[in-house]
């Protein structure tokens, strides 16, 4: 199914530059790929180190050189870099290492995330809510603070584009800090695209549904999160009966929004969750 919906264009992107954020494996891999294979250079970045909240295993260093390696394979350039996105001053070098080497910046990608579960809100031990918190929301600040700048003096307009999650705009049981930093990623795409607009930049959320990433597929949470909440996973949501979809399906969504086909989107929070969020 997937590889219907996802054959590339082939030079979309041509002479662009894309920034990812968790770019060494899933969805931010797969935006690094698709992108590629559509003109674009890339900055591939991500913490490639394990955090203390999730249970599924940490990205490697390897896996962000197999991203590399993709991207090359497609002929084209990928700067990566070994960065954790709640760090302003390691984002803010590789900002300028981007600029210097590879000249514009085109699209931004947050991609980044972690997943973490507790059976109840006020069970969750505060630090993996900091955590939870400083990744995926303060962290997605902080990479768009230190990559937008380039952005705007590229002066080619531009597209941000911020991955929240169908937790975005529902809640899931046993994942307070994961749906609350994913309501917040969707707050922090409309300021910036009130505050972007003047520069021709859009600022756009993807809302994934169920993706078959090691963040799901691995360290047991989808399982036990079913036995504490039986209610909330007996229903399959999915209206197309996708089941788990692969990350390329994200990164088709990705291009389209950061490609002119999407040039009066902006402000706007795109569910790609196979009617999942109708509930
Ligand atoms: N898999 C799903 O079902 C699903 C659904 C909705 C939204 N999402 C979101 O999609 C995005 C991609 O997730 P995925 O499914 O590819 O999972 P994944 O675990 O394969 O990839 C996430 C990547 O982010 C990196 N990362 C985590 N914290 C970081 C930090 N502080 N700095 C830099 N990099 C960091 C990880 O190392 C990892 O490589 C995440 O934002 C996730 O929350 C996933």
């Amino acid at each position: 199914m997937s590889a219907a919906l996802t054959a590339a264009v082939p030079g979309r992107f041509a002479g662009q530059v894309v920034v990812i954020s968790g770019a060494a494996r899933g969805q931010g891999r797969a935006h690094a790929v698709r992108f590629a294979a559509e003109g674009a250079d890339v900055v591939a970045f991500d913490i490639c180190a394990p955090l203390r909240s999730p249970l599924h295993p940490a990205s490697t260093p390897e896996d962000l050189a197999e991203t590399a390696r993709l991207v090359e394979a497609q002929g084209r350039r990928c700067l990566t870099a070994q960065v954790d996105a709640r760090d302003l001053q390691g984002l803010a070098a590789l900002a300028a290492r981007a600029e210097a080497e590879l000249g514009r910046l085109d699209t931004l990608i947050v991609n980044h995330g972690i997943w973490a579960i507790a059976k109840n809100s006020w069970e969750l031990e505060e630090d993996d809510w900091d955590e939870g918190i400083d990744v995926m929301l303060g962290g997605a600040w902080k990479v768009t603070k230190a990559f937008i700048p380039s952005m705007i003096r590229a002066g080619n307009g531009g597209s941000v584009i911020l991955t929240s999650s169908a937790m975005g705009q529902k809640a899931q049981p046993a994942a307070v800090a994961y749906t609350a930093a994913k309501h917040g990623v969707l707050g922090l795409m409309r300021t910036l695209a009130w505050e972007l607009g003047d520069h021709g930049i859009r600022a756009n959320a993807i809302m994934p549904g169920t993706i078959a990433s090691r963040m799901t597929q691995e360290g047991g949470t989808v399982e036990q999160s079913a036995e504490w909440w039986p209610r909330f996973f007996s229903t399959d949501r999915s209206l197309l009966q996708a089941g788990w979809m692969e990350p390329d399906v994200i990164a088709a969504a990705a291009s389209f929004l950061a490609s002119s086909d999407a040039a009066f989107l902006t402000g706007v929070a795109l569910p790609v969750d196979a009617g999942w969020s109708t509930f």
